[in-house]
C-alpha cells in the first residue's frame, strides 16, 4: 500500500525521491506526491498527480531542487484518489509537510476539536488531521509538537514531517507501520521499504513502535514518545539492487516464477540435517520455551490472508498427517474478531510474506492477548509480524516485488514442510520416513527446473484460452489448497473469474457451470487419491467440459480424458504442491500478458495490505 521516502543532505534530491518512489510501486498506489526545500532560501517546491509516478514525472520543472525533501505513494482509504487527496499534506499556515502510511482511527475526533479551533480542511484524508494537530502543539520546536500529537492519536502510522523554519531536520515516527532510516555520509534517508534505500546505503536502522527519529544531514537522534533518547543499532540490508531489478525478464513475476528453483535454497539453507532425517530451523529453537510448546502443543491455529491462507492450508494437511497435531487454519480477518479457545497447549503460527498485513498482525496481538505461545512465517526481515511473534522463521525468498505472490508460497509452503519435519521427528516419525522427505526436499529445485524448461508449452495451452470467462480449478488433499491457488493467481492478474474447489465438492454446486466454454484445470498426479480424481474428470467430461490436467509424467490414461495435459514430476506427497503450483502460475501470467495486462501491478490490489 502507501510508500514513503524522504532525504536531507546538500544534493538536490528531487531523483532520489522519485527512484525512491517507483522502489515501492510494487506495493499498490493511485497517486504520489513530493515536497522539497532549499534549505538556503526557505523556498518549497511541491508536485502531486493521479496516477503513476511517471505522470508525477511528467511535471517536473527545472527550478523543482531542494536538499530535504518526504515524497508519497498514496492508496486510497479515506477519500478519492485526487490532487487534494494525495500527500504531502501541509498544515493551516502552510509551514509544516507531512507524508504518512497508516490509518488515524479517531480522525473525527481530532477534527472536531481542530474545527472548533479554528482550522479549515480542504481533503477528505485522516493525515491533514495529523499534520494540523502537530501545528496546533507548535510554538518553535517541531519535534516537540509531533511528539504531543502522536500522543493524542489512536491508529498506526509511519510519518516524515518537515517545517520550513527548521530546514535542519526531518522528523519521522512510527506506530504499526513500517519504517527505516538510511545512514550516508553527510546526508541521511528515510523510507517505508529498503528497496527504496538499497542504492544509496546498506547501513539502516528499524524504528520500533512509538519510537520518533529526528534526522540531520550528518546524525540520528532516537526518542520514545516520552523523550528518553534510545541507543539503536545499525543493521546491514541484507538485499542487493539486481534483487528488485527485473533482471532481463518482461515482469518481476515471470522474474520470481524463475526464481523459484533458487528461493527454495534459501529456505531450506542450513536447516536440513540429512544424517538425521531431520530439520533444524534455528529461529524457532533459540526460544526453547516455544520451540517445546510447538512440539507438545494441543492445537496449533494458523492464521494468514491470501494467498498465505492457502499455504496455511497445506500446512495443516501436513501437520495433522505427518505431526498428529490438530490444526486449525483461519482467515485472520475472522480470527481477530472471534473468540477462539487459546489454552496453554495451543500455539499460533502466522503466515505473511511481508509481514505487515494489518489483519495477521491484529489476530496475533488478540492470540498473544490470550496468552499463545506465537511463530512468524515472513518473508521481510524485520518487518512488523517478525518483531511481534515470540520465534519465527524467515522465508529467506528474497523481495518479491510481482503483486501476485509466487515464490514466498513455494518457501512458506517449504517452511511448513520444515516444521512439520521437525515437529514429527520429535514424536512418530520414523529415521527411514524423515530421511525420504528431506531427500526429496533437496531434489525440488532440479525439479522445478525441469517444469520451467517446459514454459513454452505451458504457454501454449494457456494462449488457447486467454478469451476465457471462466474458470474452475479442481484438486484433492494437498493440492486442494493449490487449486485455490491457482484460481486466485488468475482472478488477480487476468480479471478472468475462477474458483477453486475440492474436485469431490464440485458435483455439489459447481457442476452446473460446466459447459464446453467452461475450462476445468484438474491436478490430478499419481497419488493416494488418484483414482477419485479420475472419476471426477470422468464427470466433467461427460458435460462437454475442457479439461486442462497437471499430470505426473508418464501417465499415459490422463490423456485420453484430457483436453491438456502439463506433465509434471513427483515427489513426496506433502511437497508436492510446490511442484503442482509452478503450472498454474505460468498458466496466470501468460493469460494475463496476453490479455495485455499490468501483471505486477494489478488493479485495485496492494502488495501489502496495511488497511482492514
Ligand atoms: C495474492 C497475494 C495476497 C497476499 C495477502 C497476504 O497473490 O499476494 O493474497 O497473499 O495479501 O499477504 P501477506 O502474505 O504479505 O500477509
Amino acid at each position: 500500500m502507501c510508500g514513503i521516502v524522504g532525504y536531507i543532505g546538500n544534493k538536490d534530491c528531487v531523483s532520489f525521491l522519485i527512484e525512491g518512489l517507483q522502489r515501492v510501486e510494487y506495493r499498490g498506489y493511485d497517486s504520489a506526491g513530493f515536497i522539497v526545500m532549499e534549505e538556503d532560501s526557505m523556498k518549497t517546491h511541491m508536485k502531486k498527480s493521479v496516477g503513476k509516478i511517471i505522470d508525477l514525472k511528467k511535471k517536473l520543472k527545472n527550478s523543482d531542487k531542494g536538499n530535504i525533501g518526504i515524497a508519497h505513494t498514496r492508496w486510497a482509504t479515506h477519500g478519492e484518489p485526487s490532487i487534494a487527496n494525495s500527500h504531502p499534506h501541509v498544515s493551516n499556515n502552510k509551514k509544516i509537510h507531512l507524508v504518512h502510511n497508516g490509518i488515524i482511527e479517531n480522525y473525527i475526533s481530532l477534527q472536531k476539536k481542530l474545527e472548533s479551533k479554528g482550522y479549515t480542511f480542504y481533503s477528505e484524508t485522516d493525515t491533514e488531521i495529523l499534520v494540523n494537530l502537530i501545528e496546533s502543539y507548535y510554538t518553535d520546536d517541531i519535534e516537540l509538537a509531533t511528539k504531543k500529537a502522536l500522543h493524542d492519536v489512536k491508529g498506526t502510522y509511519g510519518i516524515g514531517v518537515i517545517h520550513i523554519d527548521e530546514p535542519d531536520k526531518l522528523i519521522v515516527a512510527r506506530l504499526g507501520s513500517p519504517l527505516l532510516i538510511g545512514i550516508g555520509e553527510n546526508e541521511n534517508y528515510f523510507a517505508s521499504d529498503t528497496s527504496s534505500v538499497v542504492a544509496k546505503t546498506d547501513d539502516v536502522v528499524y524504528l520500533d513502535d512509538k519510537e520518533i527519529g529526528i534526522i540531520y544531514k550528518d546524525r540520528v537522534i532516537h526518542k520514545n514518545l516520552e523523550d528518553e533518547i534510545l541507543e539503536k543499532n545499525v543493521e546491514k540490508i541484507d538485499i542487493e539492487v539486481q534483487e528488485i531489478e527485473k533482471d532481463g525478464y518482461d515482469h518481476f513475476m515471470l522474474k520470481e516464477i524463475f526464481q523459484q528453483p533458487r528461493t527454495l535454497i534459501d529456505t531450506m539453507r542450513g536447516r536440513i540435517l540429512l544424517d538425521e532425517g531431520t530439520t533444524n530451523l534455528g529461529g524457532l529453537k533459540q526460544h526453547p520455551e516455544v520451540y517445546d510448546a510447538l512440539i507438545n502443543a494441543e492445537k496449533i491455529y494458523i492464521i494468514a490472508c491470501g494467498t498465505s491462507w492457502h499455504s496455511a492450508l497445506i500446512g495443516e494437511y501436513m501437520i495433522e498427517e505427518y505431526a498428529k497435531i490438530s490444526v486449525e487454519v483461519e482467515y485472520a480477518s475472522e480470527f481477530r474478531y472471534r473468540d477462539p479457545i487459546i489454552t496453554d497447549k495451543t500455539v499460533v503460527i502466522a503466515i505473511s510474506q511481508s509481514g505487515e498485513t494489518a489483519d495477521t498482525l491484529a489476530a496475533l496481538k488478540e492470540a498473544k492477548r490470550k496468552g499463545a505461545y506465537t511463530i512468524g512465517l515472513c518473508n521481510v526481515v524485520g518487518s512488523t509480524i517478525s518483531k511481534v511473534t515470540d520465534a519465527g522463521v524467515y522465508l529467506h525468498a528474497g523481495p518479491e516485488i510481482g503483486v501476485a505472490s509466487t515464490k514466498a508460497f513455494t518457501s512458506q509452503v517449504m517452511a511448513l514442510a520444515l516444521i512439520t519435519v521437525d515437529i514429527a521427528r520429535h514424536k512418530n516419525m520414523s529415521f527411514r520416513e524423515g530421511y525420504k522427505i528431506v531427500k526429496e526436499m533437496k531434489l525440488l529445485p532440479t525439479l522445478i527446473d525441469s517444469i520451467l524448461d517446459n514454459a513454452p508449452a505451458i504457454k501454449d495451452v494457456s494462449l488457447k484460452f486467454k478469451d476465457a470467462k471462466n474458470f474452475l480449478y479442481l484438486g484433492r488433499g494437498f493440492n486442494f489448497p493449490v487449486a485455490l491457488e491457482g484460481a486466485l493467481k488468475l482472478k488477480e492478474i487476468s480479471y478472468i473469474h475462477a474458483e477453486g474447489y475440492p474436485a469431490a465438492e464440485m458435483k455439489h454446486g459447481p457442476i452446473a457451470l460446466i459447459d464446453k466454454d467452461m475450462p476445468v484445470v484438474f491436478i490430478a498426479i499419481k497419488d493416494a487419491i488418484y483414482e477419485k480424481v479420475i472419476t471426477n474428470m470422468k464427470e466433467v467430461k461427460a458435460r462437454n467440459g475442457v479439461i486442462i490436467t497437471i499430470a505426473s509424467y508418464g501417465d499415459e490414461e490422463i490423456e485420453k480424458l484430457s483436453d491438456y495435459v502439463i506433465k509434471i514430476p513427483d515427489t513426496t506427497n506433502l511437497l508436492m504442491p510446490i511442484l503442482t503450483v509452478i503450472p498454474l502460475q505460468l498458466i496466470s501470467y501468460y493469460i494475463a500478458t496476453a490479455r495485455g495486462l499490468d501483471v505486477d501491478m494489478p488493479r485495485n490490489l496492494a502488495k501489502s495490505v496495511t488497511v482492514e
